[in-house]
């Protein structure tokens, strides 16, 4: 079985992905750390984020940055992944082991903005979660002061609108519901609702 949970930034997508997987013991996917690694790549060597060619000869590279690496999880590496998965050819060399990945057994849950409609279109069950832009903006403020960043409310809010404007208006794989995905709005509902109300829609599927 597999489980695609695409949405927009910070809607709360990862936490609940992981909490299916762990649920079900399905291996899990975070496809956006695949797109973070391309762009800490490029940042760290200098390279200008709009060069395909170098942004398409990274992706090959993603192996090479450790997932623990601390410099994935960074704002600016948010950024510079969601300028390179504008990149169709670095979007082409990362599909087919998402594809891969998916059609482990005995099930797969993975979390990303293009899952349900272009990776795994094929998905049992498709997710697509969001919340309002001022909560999402608010939650990952929350996230980065507990981590001791300096950050301002202000400027994690535009910074979020810049990526939904970004993810949604690409031409290759934009973020989009799709059809036959089912919508949950976590501005309304906590994590532990939100997973009962995915384990309904798993559980019929099972
Ligand atoms: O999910 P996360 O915020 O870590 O993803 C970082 C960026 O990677 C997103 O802003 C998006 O542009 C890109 N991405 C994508 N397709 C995916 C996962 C992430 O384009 N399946």
């Amino acid at each position: 079985m597999i489980i695609a949970v695409d949405g927009p930034v910070a809607a709360g997508k990862g936490t609940l992905a992981r909490r299916i997987a762990e649920k079900y013991g399905f291996h899990y996917l975070d496809t956006g750390a695949l797109y973070r690694a391309v762009g800490l790549l490029m940042l760290k060597e200098g390279q200008d984020l709009s060069d395909v060619e170098a942004a398409a000869n990274m992706a090959a590279r993603v192996g090479e940055v450790s997932p623990e690496d601390p410099g994935l999880r960074e704002e600016s590496t948010g950024g510079a992944a969601s300028i390179v998965a504008n990149n169709s050819e670095v979007r082409a060399a990362l599909l087919q082991y998402q594809r891969n990945f998916a059609h482990r057994k005995p099930g797969t849950v993975l979390d990303g903005r293009d899952i349900g409609t272009v990776v795994c279109p094929e998905a049992e069950v498709k997710l697509f979660i969001t919340a309002t832009a001022e909560i999402r903006a608010r939650r990952r403020f929350d996230e980065l002061i507990a981590k001791g960043n300096s950050v301002s409310y202000h400027d994690i809010l535009a910074d979020l609108k810049i990526r939904d404007a970004r993810d949604q208006g690409r031409t290759t794989a934009p973020l989009k519901k799709a059809i036959d995905a089912h919508l949950l709005d976590t501005s309304k509902l906590d994590i532990e609702a939100a997973l009962n109300a995915a384990s309904v829609l798993i559980d019929n599927r099972l």
